[in-house]
């Protein structure tokens, strides 16, 4: 089995297992059909990546060399970027608890907008921006009562997410009472990010009516940020929008409130993470032993829930194939299960296999968001190599961890 022309088992040769690997080419695939589907005559449009979803420094190169722009949620994603490189006035920046530290950081780095979440951070951006005589732009986070989750989206009247601000609520009139009196706050817009894995876009179309209804309340065109959240195929249960038919049906969405509404904004943003790098992962591991339970067969692999968390966290469901048997009778109901000291460590549970022998490759698809960067080093798991394949060539961008960095902040 090949991706992108590079056979399998030499990356196994090459880089050992478990590894990572991403197409690169599907991964600037994806983040044209948005940038070049999202366009309007009626307003400017900005696709961000969503870095939280997979952020090493090739990855935000080939954010960089696309023109998307990003969307960082910590000192930690924001340094990634700017060690290759990157403008940060092209990041927006996220998060519900930036401490002081965060704050002084990016804009000491001149990063492009700050995403204020809520009201005890506008105080705290107010403050810090007067005593480094900084100006910055902001977008204020709104809770729109918009809650989509994979099939179903709900509007709720009671809005108590972590995030963001409701627009009728006291705390939204104090925040914008504090950036009135700001000099150096300005405020330029909304933000809204209303779940994952969605694909329902009527979810959206209620999300942006909202928005647009209220810029009617400001002079000024503002700038519209709805989120991600575009669902993927994990399993033949995902029925995933194409990129170019949710960019457009949003830009239509948009223009039809902004008439209703009989208002103008400055710009539509969207910040796709999971979509633009999930189905260009894959993960390839080794089988090693197998077991047979009264009830059960476990196929064991050399990774497992510190390079994929999904499953154990939230029930994440994967497909995946025995490298050189995709065609082979699938006759054997197995559960892939990680080497962790954890029970719960079980990749893919209840899943039809050929029968598999020790050293068999096994690859999971659909890895490329959440995986690396939710990884962990429970029970001392080494973090798995990262290499990208494009035309007939593989290309390492992040090498296997080694044992003596496990150790190495350790008195
Ligand atoms: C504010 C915000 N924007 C964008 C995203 C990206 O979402 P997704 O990876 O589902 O596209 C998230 C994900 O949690 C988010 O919280």
């Amino acid at each position: 089995m090949k991706i992108s022309g590079v056979d399998l088992k030499d990356l196994k040769e090459q880089y050992g297992t478990p590894l990572y690997i991403y197409d690169a080419k599907m991964l600037k695939d994806n983040m044209r059909l948005y940038k070049n589907n999202l366009v309007s005559k009626e307003f400017e449009t900005e696709v961000l990546f969503a870095s939280k979803a997979f952020n090493v420094k090739e990855m935000v190169r080939i954010v960089d060399k696309e023109g998307l722009s990003l969307d960082c949620v910590s000192v930690g994603e924001f340094f990634t970027a700017l060690s290759v490189g990157y403008d940060p006035k092209k990041v927006y920046f996220h998060g519900n608890n930036k401490t002081p530290e965060d704050i002084r950081f990016i804009l000491e780095h001149n990063v492009g907008v700050i995403v204020v979440d809520n009201l005890m951070e506008i105080v705290a951006l107010d403050m810090i921006t007067k005593e480094m005589k900084k100006p910055v732009d902001i977008l204020i986070r709104l809770n729109v009562g918009v809650s989509a989750h994979t099939h179903k989206f709900i509007v709720t009247a009671h809005v108590d997410s972590k995030f963001g601000v409701a627009y009728d609520s006291e705390d939204f009139k104090t925040m914008l009472e504090v950036i009135e009196k700001s000099e150096y706050i300005n405020f330029r817009g909304f933000h809204s990010h209303i779940g994952s894995q969605i694909f329902d876009l009527a979810a959206f179309d209620a999300a942006i009516d909202k928005l647009v209804s209220y810029c009617k309340d400001f002079k000024e065109e503002l700038i519209l940020n709805i989120g991600g959240g575009f669902g993927v195929h994990y399993t033949d249960e995902d029925k995933p929008i194409p990129f170019d038919v949710v960019s457009k049906n949003l830009i239509e969405t948009c223009e039809k409130a902004l008439k209703k509404n009989n208002v103008k904004i400055k710009k539509l943003c969207i910040e796709p993470g999971r979509s633009i790098v999930a189905e260009a992962g894959y993960t390839l591991y080794t089988i090693g032993f197998t077991k047979k339970t009264p009830n059960k067969e476990y196929y064991f692999i050399d990774g497992g829930m510190t390079d994929n968390i999904r499953p154990a966290l939230y029930q994440a469901k994967y497909s995946c194939d025995i490298v050189g048997k995709e065609n082979a009778k699938k006759d054997h109901l197995v559960t892939i299960a990680g080497k962790c000291c954890e029970s719960g460590d079980l990749i893919i549970e209840d899943y039809y296999l050929p029968e598999a022998k020790p050293g068999d490759l096994l690859i999971t698809y659909t890895t490329g968001a959440y995986g690396y960067s939710m990884s962990s080093n429970y029970n001392k798991a080494l973090t798995p190599a990262v290499v990208f394949v494009e035309d007939g060539k593989s290309k390492l961008v992040v090498r296997r961890m080694r044992l003596d960095e496990l150790i190495e902040r350790e008195e």
